[in-house]
Formats: C-alpha cells, structure tokens, sequence
C-alpha cells in the first residue's frame, strides 16, 4: 500500500440516542486510494460518512484527517479542510440553477479558480453544461447525481466522500459515473472514500474495500479479493451483479 492515511479512523462509535449504530469502526483511507465500504442496509455506512464530519458526533474514538484530529471539530470547520462529500439522496438545491448549486460548493480561498474549477467539471460531466440553466430539481436522476458530485469538487478535494453514488440509476449512467470517479483518482490523483450497494461495482472500482455488518467491519481487504471471496460473493453478489 502507497503513501499515507489521509484519513484514519480508529475504533468509532456513534449513537444514535441510546441505539449504538457505529461499534467500534477502523477504517483507513490512503493518498490516492479509491476505497470502498459495503454493506446492507442499515449496516451503519450513511452513519461512519456523517460522523466524518461530526454530524452525529463519534463518542468515542478517533478521525485524524491529513495530520488533524477532526474527531470533535465544528462541522463548518471539517468542511473547510479539503474534505468534500456527496451524501446519500444527493441533495442538490433543487430551485437553483445547475451554475448556482456549482457555485453553492466552491468556497471563497479559491475564487481564483472558480472559472477553472467549472470547466473541469464540465469537461468531466458535458451533460451538466448542457443544463446549465436548469433548475436542479428538474434534472433526471443521473444528472442529479452528476450535479453532487461537481458541487463536490468546486471545494477542491483532497478527499471525496460519495455516499451512494449509484443509488437508483440505469447501468449505463452508473457506468458514466464511475469512470468519472476512476479518471479523477487516476488524472488528479483524488482520494475518494466512497459507500455503495453496488458491491460488483464498487469493488472492481476500489483499490481497497471494507465489508461493514450492524456497526461493525467484518472484513477489509483489496477489491479483488473481496470480490474473490465466496462469503462476500454469496451475501453482496449474489446473481452477479454487473
Ligand atoms: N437519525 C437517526 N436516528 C435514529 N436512528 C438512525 C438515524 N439514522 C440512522 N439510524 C439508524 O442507524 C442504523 C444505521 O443507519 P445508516 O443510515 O447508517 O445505514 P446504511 O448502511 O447507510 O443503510 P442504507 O444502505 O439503507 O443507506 C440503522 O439502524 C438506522 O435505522
Ligand atoms: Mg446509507
């Protein structure tokens, strides 16, 4: 394994009142990895990617991301250390045009890239420049998910958190996507921690994979050997899922 923990998460735990969701959670994220968490329903993901940004607070444990201790940051200040995410159900502003909600995620350090930053995800997603007028709620679902994403990277990155990317969409969109998940890994280098459904998908995407069960990580292990493994084949790929 290249590099550093960009992101190094040791032994969380999140509650949900009195309902633990998080028992206990290590998961590690290096510089230019593409790592995937997988699960079912419920296992507890959406809630390992809210409570990277404290929203709900780990109450025990840790998340160092690029050196800092995040664990008990301000959600407001999380977001300005380069860590962007598109969480689950996309929530795009769905009055704002598709150059308003890409507005909505550039952040004011880096005005002086704003035409850039546009361009690229442009470049990354024609479709969203062909809609560049319309109203975010009015997009189709791949465009939606699209949208997310570009409004992700107007932050500039150094790591981005996708919840789902897949959720909903036809193959060929979710294909769409997930090459452009793979060529900004591969052209820009971007992290990418990313949860997902999809397990085929998202492990022959992924360098490395977790498998999370009722709170906690049962196995982890290269997208290739999990998707190897005839547990996690008989339990997420059942029926072969392409
Ligand atoms: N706001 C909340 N209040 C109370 N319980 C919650 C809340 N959000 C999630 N939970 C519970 O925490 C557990 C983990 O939920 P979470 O949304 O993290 O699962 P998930 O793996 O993302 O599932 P899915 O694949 O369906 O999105 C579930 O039992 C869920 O009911
Ligand atoms: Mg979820």
């Amino acid at each position: 394994m290249a590099g550093k923990a960009l992101l190094d998460i040791k032994g969380v735990e999140t509650y949900y009142g009195n309902i633990r969701a998080l028992n206990g959670v290590d998961v590690s994220v290096d510089e230019g990895e593409i790592v995937a968490l997988i699960g079912a329903n419920g296992a507890g993901k959406s809630t390992l990617m809210m409570t990277i940004f404290g929203t709900p607070r780990a109450r025990s444990g840790s998340i160092v991301f690029n050196g800092t201790d995040i664990t008990q940051m301000p959600t407001h200040e999380i977001a300005r250390l380069r860590i962007a995410q598109s969480p689950e159900g996309r929530r795009i502003f769905p009055r704002m045009t598709v150059m308003e909600n890409l507005q909505m995620g550039a952040s004011l350090d880096n005005l002086k890239y704003y035409d850039e930053d546009v361009e690229k995800v442009f470049h990354l997603f024609p479709r969203l420049k062909e809609r560049i007028g319309q109203r975010g709620g009015t997009l189709s679902g791949g465009e939606q998910q699209m949208l997310s994403i570009g409004r992700a990277l107007m932050a500039r990155p150094k790591l981005l958190l996708l919840d789902e990317p897949s959720l909903g969409l036809a193959p060929l969109i979710v294909k769409q996507i997930f090459d452009a998940i793979r060529e900004l890994n591969r052209t820009q280098g971007l992290t990418v921690f990313l949860v997902e459904q999809n397990a085929f998908g998202a492990l022959k995407l992924a360098t490395r994979g977790y498998v999370m069960v009722n709170g906690n990580v049962t196995m982890s292990g290269s997208g290739a050997e999990l998707l190897a493994n005839p547990e996690i084949r008989a339990a997420y790929l059942e029926g072969g899922r392409h």
